[in-house]
């Protein structure tokens, strides 16, 4: 288990390594757009990753092809529904994009 703290709101909550991040986002009660259902299509789950971003999986094909489509993308940038949770503690920003 790591923390994964959201921003804004500071919500931090544990979760095991493996575990996509749109799913614990959702667990911990937070918003956050998800049109596809998690199938890295819509793009609405666009999250900035600030702390920790070296200890996630790295971005495969699916995910970075979609990424390429958004505005707004930063090196921090990673799909939450594509995006699993590493060994580490991370904190991310809930960017509410749709
Ligand atoms: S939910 Fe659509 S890209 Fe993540």
């Amino acid at each position: 288990m790591a923390q994964l703290t959201l921003q804004p709101s500071g919500k931090a909550v544990d979760v095991a390594a493996g575990t996509p991040l749109l799913a614990a986002i959702l667990a911990a009660g937070e918003s956050i757009p998800h049109k596809c259902d998690g199938k890295a299509q819509c793009g609405s789950c666009h999250i900035f990753v600030q702390e920790g971003r070296k200890t996630l999986p790295r971005i495969q094909k699916l995910e970075n092809d979609k990424l390429d489509t958004l505005v707004g993308v930063s090196s921090k940038s990673r799909l939450a529904c594509q995006t699993l949770m590493g060994e580490a503690d991370v904190t991310i920003e809930l960017l509410g994009f749709v």
